[in-house]
């Protein structure tokens, strides 16, 4: 899709970070914005960057938890850049961690992708427009490390959502292009994703521990809009794979090569 003037672009996890920078960085590239999350102060924040920039702006109010209301958004707009990037973290150890944890992580990072998907590829497909879908997964999609078992398997499902359904489309001749956002370090409000967690949340020594080193780890990151641009050039530029680090490439080589002679991959913390 190298042209977005004027196009419409939605996009989930938008009051914050990641979302906001692809939010902002896409209407300065000429498209208007559907800006959809939770958290509704933060989200008038990005109305008012977009607005900045002189783009038109909605915002929606949605838990991409919720299958009926991301439904119902898909009848009220018809996006052709769809942007499925809210997310959240939880550490711990894996045989530790509530089944509640495991549930809200799992609920919004991945059914966050299925419910999207589900609601807009549809129209999308049927409206034969030239589109595109950005998911955002993460390096611990691509490594696993440690202490973070939840998200890192809900986001080597991300991946693996995301090449799955590039090849679908191509299956059915749609004129609908695919990319992964698999960021390093990048300076949000990922550490506390806690904040937007409704019911009370078990303490655990361990997982607090993990959020306050995964909270210092992205203040030395990126910066979100930077990523934004990232991924509006992988938009024009019909990119699959968004990393935001150079040594993205390394981590994988040294996964795959351990995997190759049928080994555990040793630990790499990525950067
Ligand atoms: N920051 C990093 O270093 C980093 C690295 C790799 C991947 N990511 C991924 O980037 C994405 C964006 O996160 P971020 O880093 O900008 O963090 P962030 O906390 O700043 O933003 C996440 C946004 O998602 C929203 N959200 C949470 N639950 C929601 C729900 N149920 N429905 C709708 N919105 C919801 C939050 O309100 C927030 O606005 C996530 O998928 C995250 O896993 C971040």
């Amino acid at each position: 899709m190298q042209d977005l003037k004027d196009k419409t672009a939605f996009v989930t996890g938008a009051a914050s970070g990641i979302g906001r920078g692809i939010a902002v960085r896409l209407a300065a590239a000429g498209a208007n914005v559907v800006a959809a999350d939770v958290d509704a102060a933060g989200l008038d924040e990005t109305a008012l960057a977009v607005r900045e920039v002189g783009r038109n702006v909605d915002v929606e109010l949605l838990d991409v938890r919720d299958e009926e209301a991301f439904a119902a958004l898909a009848t009220k707009f018809n996006p052709d850049v769809l942007c499925l990037n809210a997310g959240v973290f939880r550490g711990g150890l894996m045989w530790e961690s509530p089944v509640a944890d495991w549930e809200w992580v799992m609920s919004v990072n991945v059914f966050g992708i299925i419910n999207g998907l589900r609601a807009f590829v549809p129209g999308m497909i049927e409206r034969g427009r030239p589109g595109h879908i950005e998911i955002t997964a993460s390096m611990a999609g691509l490594v696993a490390t440690g202490m973070s078992g939840i998200y890192t398997a809900s986001k080597f499902a991300a991946l693996a959502m995301a090449e799955s359904l590039a090849r679908d489309l191509q299956s059915v001749g749609a004129p609908i292009g695919v990319s992964v956002l698999c960021p390093s370090a990048v300076n949000t409000g990922i550490g506390s994703s806690q904040r937007s967690r409704e019911e009370a949340v078990a303490d655990d020594a361990g997982a607090n521990a993990i959020e306050e080193i995964l909270t210092d780890f992205c203040a030395k990151g990126l910066d979100p809009s930077e990523v934004g641009q990232m991924v509006v050039e992988a938009i024009q530029h019909d990119q699959f794979l968004i990393p935001t680090r150079d040594t993205f490439a390394e981590f994988i080589r040294v996964r795959s090569e351990a995997l190759m002679r049928r080994e555990l991959p040793p630990f790499q913390m990525f950067d």
